[in-house]
């Protein structure tokens, strides 16, 4: 890495089983791909696991063990805090207690993770410390580029399941955004497939699960959470000084 360029591989919704390998398999196979690209950081945008158990966690350490970058971990609504905190102790970037937010400054884009999951709920909530976090994380540093990531889509998808377990107030976290010019993207998960959308001056991007993807309930009578048969897949994300950043869908 040089100070000109930045490669990030998101990758999310794992779901990983202590019961089925085949989600771990399907991680294994996105590291082994990101690794083509020399990723500087690889982020997991939540939902690292399915049911918050210790097992599972260990099943997420064994399929991390490899990974050809360092991994940054950011929990979802399938996840439980104190135990992916204890099962990680050398990610010294989480905080030992309360929501897992950071801010990683060893790239030349920062990662700004704001962590708005609603232990025991499905959706998620910017609540007003996690919006003061925010604010005062992305004020601390303004001459560099700024990536914020969360696990919630902070946009309407437009899908009637998701955006009825989507993110309470996000028009806060839209308001924090826009105190905010130097963000040049935000990144989420939660939807389990690819979505663009915009809040304040910043594109986000809804990654792809590396696990299963869901339909889409658009109408009036659709059916809601149907699991497909789709290909599932992760983000790059490439960032040079002249050229700005680029994000880039990868098929599994
Ligand atoms: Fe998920």
């Amino acid at each position: 890495m040089n100070g000109d360029r930045f490669v990030l591989a998101q990758i999310s919704d794992m779901h990983l089983r202590a019961d089925d390998g085949a989600h771990a398999d399907n991680l294994k196979r996105a590291l082994r791909q990101a690794n083509e690209y020399s990723p500087d950081a690889i982020l997991l945008t939540g939902d690292l696991v399915n049911d918050e158990g210790e097992a599972e966690y260990a099943a997420l350490a064994d399929a991390l063990a490899d990974a050809p970058a360092p991994v940054y971990l950011m929990p979802g609504n399938h996840d439980h805090r104190a135990r992916l905190r204890a099962a990680f102790p050398a990610h010294r970037y989480l905080p030992p207690e309360g929501p897992l937010s950071f801010a990683i400054e060893d790239f030349p884009v920062r990662l700004v993770a704001v962590d708005q999951i609603v232990p025991g709920a499905t959706h998620g909530e910017f609540t007003p410390e996690q919006a003061e976090w925010l604010d005062a994380a992305l004020g601390a540093v303004a001459y560099k580029p700024a990536i914020v990531a969360l696990h919630h889509p902070p946009f309407l998808t437009h899908d009637a399941l998701f955006d009825e377990i989507g993110l309470q107030r996000a028009e806060a976290f839209a308001a924090i955004i826009a105190r905010h010019p130097h963000v040049i993207r935000i990144l989420c998960g939660h939807r389990h497939r690819m979505v663009v959308g915009q809040v304040a001056h910043a594109p986000v991007v809804a990654a792809p699960a590396s696990s299963y993807v869901y339909g889409l309930a658009l109408r009036e009578g659709q059916a809601r959470g149907v699991k497909t048969s789709e290909s599932p897949g992760w983000m790059l994300h490439v960032w040079t000084a002249r050229g700005g950043l680029a994000s880039i869908n990868m098929s599994l």
